[in-house]
């Protein structure tokens, strides 16, 4: 049952915490800090290449998995939606590795790219949530996401622990590659068994993302920007924002901005930042100036060095907790998640069980 909450959706956000712990503590050995994975029957220094594909939330969570891997592995990887990628039918060069993310393991164009990577010689990875479903049978090897079950259709828990499994792969490989050295491999393993902590403390800070929710819930249109591993936030952030309260939201890679939607711009378009402190934020703090200069209401989720610095222009900010900007995707994913969940139970959307849509999508 749903206990004490009013929804299944705010008891799963409310298990991001533990589930996170969980999906970690079966890969990270306590006392080396290091990734123990399960035996997989390929080398993960041998693949010459990272084939990624998913859908919606899931593959959200790939293009998080496929900015790890490039950036800490040095792996040249490609992600794409399973159905533009199983049709697109891309050549494989033998002995890659396709990897698919889905929380039921069931999806039909998800199963589908799975099968086409098996047709191209590519060695099978799957991270699902659901042991015994069709995409864990065909593939060669398992990586499961300990999420429990997820009621809720809009995916939760089931997102947060697919990256802290992506985070834990990307580790491996670059640990396998030679792309990092044990100390490093502790110090990004640190930083993700600091995020179960941190998630708690952000879902503390449900009153103030409460009155962002209550702008948002006057607005017709939503944009939310992002940068690095953090733009796939942005796409989560909008894509369940649209599908339970029905407003029109897009993510938007923050630097593509100034290429066309800075004409959508006013004051009744809420401009939703995800900008952690690190290496991007000063170019994306670029970016929110030219939309605050266009009169757009900018919402900052940032930490605290980041939210003094937009203070100027910012109409609410919201301030989370420090964290590694290798680690950043965990924790931001939960406010927006939150935020969407506020906005659908002010606008009275059938949280739950959103209109048109199912929880596994089986026809393509
Ligand atoms: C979004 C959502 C969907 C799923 C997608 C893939 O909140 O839940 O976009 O992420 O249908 O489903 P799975 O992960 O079961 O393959």
């Amino acid at each position: 049952g749903r206990g004490n909450y009013r929804h299944f959706m705010e008891k799963e956000l409310h298990e991001h915490p533990a589930v996170i712990g969980d999906t970690l503590h079966r890969m990270v050995d306590p006392g080396t800090r290091a990734v123990a994975l399960p035996k997989l029957p390929f080398d993960l220094a041998a693949i010459p290449r990272l084939t990624v594909s998913a859908c919606g939330s899931a593959f959200y969570a790939g293009l998080v998995g496929r900015w790890w891997f490039e950036t800490l592995a040095r792996l040249p990887a490609d992600a794409d939606v399973a159905s533009e990628f199983r049709y697109r039918a891309p050549p494989l060069t033998e002995g890659g590795l396709g990897l698919l993310v889905s929380q039921s393991g069931e999806t039909a164009d998800t199963l589908a790219a799975l099968r086409y990577l098996r047709a191209e010689r590519q060695h099978v990875l799957s991270v699902v949530n659901v042991p015994e479903s069709s995409m864990a049978r065909e593939s060669d090897a398992v990586l499961e996401t300990v999420a429990g079950p997820e009621i809720g259709v809009a995916s939760t828990k089931a997102f947060t622990a697919q990256l802290a499994v992506l985070a834990c792969l990307a580790i491996a490989t670059a640990r396998a590659r030679g792309a990092i050295d044990a100390a490093r491999e502790a110090a990004l393993t640190a930083s993700l068994l600091e995020i179960p902590a941190r998630a708690a403390a952000v879902l503390e800070q449900d009153a103030e993302i409460q009155r962002v929710a209550a702008i948002l819930a006057e607005a017709r249109d939503v944009l939310y920007l992002g940068r690095g591993n953090c733009f796939p936030i942005a796409l989560e952030g909008a894509l369940k924002l649209k599908e339970i309260s029905y407003i029109h939201a897009e993510g938007y890679a923050a630097g593509e901005m100034k290429h066309g939607p800075i004409a959508l711009i006013d004051p009744a378009v809420p401009v939703i930042a995800i900008t952690p402190s690190g290496p991007l934020f000063d170019k994306t703090a670029s970016n929110l100036q030219e939309a605050a200069a266009r009169g757009g209401r900018i919402i900052v989720f940032s930490d605290a060095a980041g939210a003094a610095r937009l203070r100027g222009i910012a109409a609410e900010t919201i301030v989370l907790p420090d964290v590694d900007p290798f680690a950043a995707p965990l924790l931001y994913a939960i406010p927006v998640q939150l935020l969407a969940y506020h906005v659908a139970v002010r606008k009275g959307t059938d949280v739950d069980q959103p209109r048109n849509l199912a929880k596994s999508v089986t026809v393509e």
